[in-house]
């Protein structure tokens, strides 16, 4: 069973077969109108969402398929107490894939070892957001006719952005990127995406908190919102929400055919006076996510008629012996949960959360 947890659950080979399908989905739309009939999605959104869900909801109409979900956690038997598992095997009886938003930090993997259908994780927590990956990706190969070496500035909360997260883990497999990594002190990328993935990689990669001085160096520009319900402290929140502000003026030195992009929702990152200038691109981005995410869904359909559940390598895994102290993981809230650690890096003994991936300490 193929799910889509981590953008690395696919290789590279698969995401541009996922690109070829969209771009033949922009240019031939007819052609795929009916091409899920009798299928269902099921949406469970356990956290607000409006442009992904309805993004999911959008490319299951087109393809001619069927939606059944709900938006909110309120709404859901979780309510109740019910645990992610048993959501996920209600729901392999009702519909045929799911794509699933959880606040914690592996939920979508726990429903997809527990699923007889294919789950798509449409966000966990600050951890990851494969499909607004599929979005970036689509965006970055039309504007800048390819992958390699691109030059991406990331700016904002790098902490908690998990869009960043899944970016960077995508970007790093082709050859020639460069990573400029553009944010306050107190909102730096994570050193689980640093060292494991950037420097294990090794790829080059520069700190700053001058946005307008990174500016001119870069191809794209990936501008992220402060994320506010990821912040214990409210008033850490006011004090960084307004770290940068894309303007006209800052963009006097940039290239011409820079890429400015943002997953969205805005706040006040991007004055709307940048929408004019050509190079924005984030209003495209969100039409992109739609058919990357009907590509996706037929492709996790079409693999899932050679059933069976999603296959985790439990090689070099520890099971109840070291236990995950994220209070943003999906352990931290479902006690029957095992605690699995997988070891990350065998140099250093490092292991990390199978769900989080927060390390062992
Ligand atoms: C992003 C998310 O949910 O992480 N939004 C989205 O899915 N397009 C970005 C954000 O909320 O800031």
């Amino acid at each position: 069973m193929r799910s889509l947890i981590d953008v690395l659950d696919f290789s590279v080979e698969e995401l541009q077969e996922l690109i070829d399908t969209a771009n033949d989905i922009i240019a031939r739309p007819e052609a795929y109108s009916q091409i899920c009939r009798g299928k269902k999605l099921a949406t469970l959104f356990f956290e607000p969402s409006t442009r992904t869900r309805l993004s999911f909801e959008a490319a299951m109409y087109e393809l001619g398929g069927q939606v059944i979900g709900f938006s909110e956690a309120n709404s859901s038997s979780s309510a109740k107490g019910e645990s992610v598992a048993d959501t996920a095997k209600v729901i392999s009886c009702y519909a045929d894939i799911i794509a699933m938003r959880h606040p914690k930090e592996g939920a979508p993997l726990v429903a997809a070892m527990n699923a007889s259908i294919p789950v798509i994780n449409a966000g966990d927590g600050g951890h990851n957001h494969p499909t607004q990956t599929l979005a970036d990706l689509l965006t970055i190969y039309r504007e800048k006719g390819g992958f390699e070496n691109l030059t991406l500035g990331l700016c904002g909360d790098l902490k908690y952005g998990r869009t960043v997260h899944s970016l960077i883990n995508a970007m790093s497999r082709y050859a020639g990127t460069r990573v400029v990594l553009i944010s306050p002190e107190e909102l730096k990328l994570p050193s689980y995406v640093k060292k494991d993935v950037l420097e294990a990689k090794g790829i080059p990669y520069e700190q700053t908190t001058n946005l307008e001085e990174a500016i001119p160096g870069l191809d794209i520009l990936y501008m992220t919102r402060v994320q506010r319900e990821r912040f214990f402290s409210p008033e850490e929140y006011l004090r960084l929400k307004d770290s940068y502000i894309l303007t006209p003026e800052k963009l006097r030195g940039a290239r011409e055919d820079l890429c400015i992009m943002h997953p969205l929702p805005r706040v006040n990152e991007i004055s709307v006076a940048v929408d004019e200038d050509p190079r924005a691109c984030y209003f495209k981005q969100v039409l992109y996510g739609k058919y990357m995410r009907m590509a996706l869904i037929l492709k996790l359909l079409k693999e899932a008629k050679a059933a069976g559940k999603l296959g985790v390598d439990m090689s070099q895994t520890l099971t109840d012996v070291l236990f995950c102290r994220n209070p943003r993981c999906i352990c931290s809230v479902e006690q029957e949960l095992k605690h699995v650690f997988k070891l990350s890096d065998r140099e250093n003994k490092v292991y990390r959360c199978l769900y989080c991936e927060a390390k062992a300490n």
